[in-house]
Formats: C-alpha cells, structure tokens, sequence
C-alpha cells in the first residue's frame, strides 16, 4: 500500500515515522522547502524524545520520503493521511485554510481510487465538506472514500502514543476504507472503534474539553485549598482513587498551554454557538485557564515587593517537558507580564529557548543551563516541570540565588523536601500557613 502523510509536524512527522516503524513505506509532504530539506539530511525539525533516531533508521531503511512535489506524493497514493495544522482564527474558530489547500492539492493530482484520512482536528461537518470538494474536482470514475481518524497523541511521549494508545477511531461511512485502517492498526493491538464521521470529529473535541475541564477544576479546587490552608496534592490524591474520577490531569498548576486544549476548547465553544447552544461550562474552563497563566507572576510581584528591576530567573518555557512547542505555553504570557513589569529577565529551557528567542529577541536573555539562569537571581519561577527542573538539588536555590525565594507554578517539590533548606518556597494550593512557616526557616 502507498501511504502519503500530508504535514511535517508533530502530528505528521511522528505518524510518518511510526508507519515506517510498521514496515510501511511512507512519502510525506510539506509546502515548508526548508522543513523538507532539514529532514532529507537527516535532522529531525521538532524535537520528540526518540524521533531524531526513528528518522536516521526509516531514511536509511529507504522506508521514508520526503517532497514538496503533490505529483509525486498524491499521483499514486492508495492512502493519505491529512496532517497539516488548524490553528484558531481570531474569532476562536478553526483556520481551515491548511487544510482547504491541502484538501485542492490532493484533488488536483489523485490519478487512481484512494483512501483520504484526516487526522487534523477539525470542526464537526469538515470531512463531509472534504468529500463534497474532492467529488467537486475529480473524475466521477475515481473513488474518494473519507475517513476521519483523529489523532490523540500527547507531544513528549508522541512515540509511545502512537504505539500504546488508549483507543484509535475511525469515523467512516464507507465499510471498505474502514476495513483498510483496521487492518493497518491492527498489529498495534490498540482498541478500535468504527464511529460515523461526525461522532469521530466530536470525539477528539470531547475528549479536549473533557481533560481541559479537569485542568481548570483541580486549579479551582487549589485556588480554594490556598484560602482555606489544605494541600491540593493530598486532595487530588484523595479524589483521584475514586476510580469515576482517574488520577490524571488532576495536577494543579499554572494552566494548560500547547497547540491543542486552548485552540480545540476555543473551537468547540464556537462550534456550539453556531447551532445555538452557549456552550457555558467550557466558557468558564477557559476563563480559569487564562486566570491561571498570570498567577506565577501576580504571586511573585506580592512576595517580592515588586519586580522592577528584579533579577527573575523563569525556568521552563515550554508548554510541557519534553517537547520544544511553545504554542499557547504559560511562559509566554509570564515573559509578557514579566516584561511589562520591567524585570531582568533570563530564561532556561533544555529544548525550546530558540523558538522563544525568535519572539522575544534580545527583550531578555537565555541560557539552556539551569545553574546560570539562578546565579544571583532575586527569584525564580518554575513553568515548566522538565525532569532537569525537578530532580535539581534543592540546596543550590540558596547557594546560586541572591534570595532564595522560588514560586513553583507546577509543584515540583515536596513540601517536605522543601523544608529542610532556607528557600522561601510558594506553589499552587498548597497551605500558605505551611509556606510562611517554612520561610522562617
Ligand atoms: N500537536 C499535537 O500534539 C496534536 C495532537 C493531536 C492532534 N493534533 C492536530 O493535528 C493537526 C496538526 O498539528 P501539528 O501540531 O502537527 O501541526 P504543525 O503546525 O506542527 O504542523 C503542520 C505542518 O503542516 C504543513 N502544511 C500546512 N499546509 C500544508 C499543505 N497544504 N500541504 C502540506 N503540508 C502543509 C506545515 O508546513 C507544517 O509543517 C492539527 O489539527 C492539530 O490540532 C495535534
């Protein structure tokens, strides 16, 4: 079977590359020339833990390629997967725009009957529109069957996911096609649902909204276990055993960031207005979310009296460990307030501080070694919990800082750890009364 993968990016490089890892032989395209001619030396273009070797192994195995050329990626294809990004429109709607050239690429060069799959997240009604297009521009003697697949992996284990999802769906009308993709995922051994293509499309909404739903409720809970002196980690403990309720996405923080939950909440709450239903709860997930990207800095300004002039190191800018995506991280909105306050700004990130650099320029430094960015800093704050972040020997807060006095926006640290050293230490719902104690330490 010939597979074309349309999109070079998180989504489109990792299914590229795990196909590849299948046994299958895999072109993917890009209009990026530049992407495309990275990967065709070899250098992955966006950093994934174990991508960089998966890439050198399926070029090497002349599993993999590369093109900016439709003819050649679309002419022969039995099966295409559409990849490319839906990113959100002011308004909050989804920019189809990608996806409508990708969508008129496609048409304008199938020269025999294929499978087109989307894996973009895209509005419910989207892939009818694809069918209606594709049967709009090619000859009526072709056979275009559509298929959403929505595609759920997290970025920093996207490899993992890939292989050890937790479900797999395929929203079709057409038996065939179906047949296709379970025959393709079957040897990940991953349960796979048939759906019609619209449940398909609200599923991957759904299930956003659902885990940026749990996001903003553990972060209301924390705001309230501060005022009322419980611990959030012991609650979110407690309620996460009921096995109704699941332990994840219960870590109370500085909020969700990325290029999925902001975009794909924002999406579904137009997409219910639109047929008339003010989609209320998740409206005030993203209120809370948006409160909670100021709260690291509103935090630090009252513990430290101000930040004028402050030496503030921010440590992590990506919207999570393991990854160098920095889309709607927390960090960007610290950095703008941080700015905005006048503070002497120097950044750490192990992976991401050149896609920072490119938006903040010389506003702030940047260095990718933790050491430096505390050395004589008046404060730090943690957006980011990277391994190298949370396995850092609490001792050497005091002895590289000018004043130990740390705000941790992702609970990095036990409160226990933190009271055997003199940092004045302040996190997200944990009892201020333990905090101010601990500060006379
Ligand atoms: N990133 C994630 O973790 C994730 C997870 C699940 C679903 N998704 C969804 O998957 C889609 C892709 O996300 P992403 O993060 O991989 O996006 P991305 O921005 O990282 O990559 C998109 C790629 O598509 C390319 N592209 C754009 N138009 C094209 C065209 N006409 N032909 C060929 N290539 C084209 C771009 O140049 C870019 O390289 C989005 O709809 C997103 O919501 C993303």
């Amino acid at each position: 079977m010939r597979i074309t993968v349309v999109g070079t990016g998180y989504v489109g490089l990792i299914t590229s590359i795990c196909l590849c890892e299948m046994g299958h032989a895999v072109t993917n395209i890009d209009i990026d020339a530049k992407r495309i001619t990275q990967l065709n030396n070899g250098r992955s273009v966006i950093y994934e833990p174990g991508l960089q070797q998966l890439l050198e192994k399926s070029l090497k195995n002349r599993r993999l390629f590369f093109t900016i050329d439709p003819r050649f990626a679309y002419a022969q294809a039995d099966l295409i997967f559409i990849a490319v990004g839906t990113p959100e429109n002011p308004d909050g709607t989804a920019n189809l725009s990608f996806l409508q050239e990708a969508v008129y690429a496609i048409a304008a060069h199938i020269e025999k009957d294929v499978i087109i799959c989307t894996k973009s997240t895209v509005p419910v009604g989207t892939n009818e529109r694809i069918a209606e297009m594709i049967k709009d521009m090619t000859p009526s003697q072709l056979h275009v069957s559509i298929v959403s697949n929505p595609e759920f992996l997290r970025e920093g284990s996207a490899i993992n996911d890939f292989f050890h999802g937790d479900r797999i769906v395929i929203g079709t009308e057409d038996s065939k096609a179906a047949s296709v993709l379970q025959e393709l995922y079957a040897p990940l051994n991953t349960e796979i649902m048939v759906t019609d293509i619209r449940s398909a499309e609200m599923i991957k909404y759904a299930s956003n909204a659902f885990l940026a739903t749990k996001i903003s409720f553990i972060n209301e809970i924390a705001a309230i276990c501060e005022k009322v002196g419980a611990d959030i980690s012991q609650v979110a403990d407690g309620i996460g055993k009921d096995k109704r309720i699941g332990s994840s996405f219960l870590n109370a923080g500085i909020g969700y960031g990325g290029s999925c939950f902001p975009k794909d909440t924002k999406a579904l709450v137009q997409l219910a207005g639109h047929v008339d239903h003010p989609f209320e709860l998740l409206e005030a997930v993203i209120g809370v979310n948006n409160r909670q990207h100021t709260l690291a800095v509103a935090k630090a300004k009252e513990a430290a009296g101000g930040l004028e002039g402050k030496r503030v190191a921010l440590l992590g800018l990506a919207f999570k460990p393991n990854t160098d995506d920095i889309r709607e991280a927390p960090s960007l909105t610290i950095l703008k307030m941080l700015i905005q306050e006048n503070a002497d700004v120097i950044a750490y990130d192990p992976a991401a501080t050149l896609n920072i650099q490119r938006l903040f320029g010389n506003e702030i430094e940047y260095t990718e070694n933790l050491e430096t960015a505390l050395k004589n800093a008046d404060l730090a704050i943690i957006a980011t919990e990277w391994e190298s972040i949370t396995k850092f020997p609490l001792v050497k807060y005091a002895e590289l800082m000018k004043a130990p006095l740390v705000i941790d926006g992702r609970n990095c640290y036990s409160l226990s750890d933190i009271e055997r050293h003199s940092i004045t230490y302040i996190s997200v719902g944990r009892s201020p009364h333990l905090q101010s104690a601990i500060a006379k330490v």
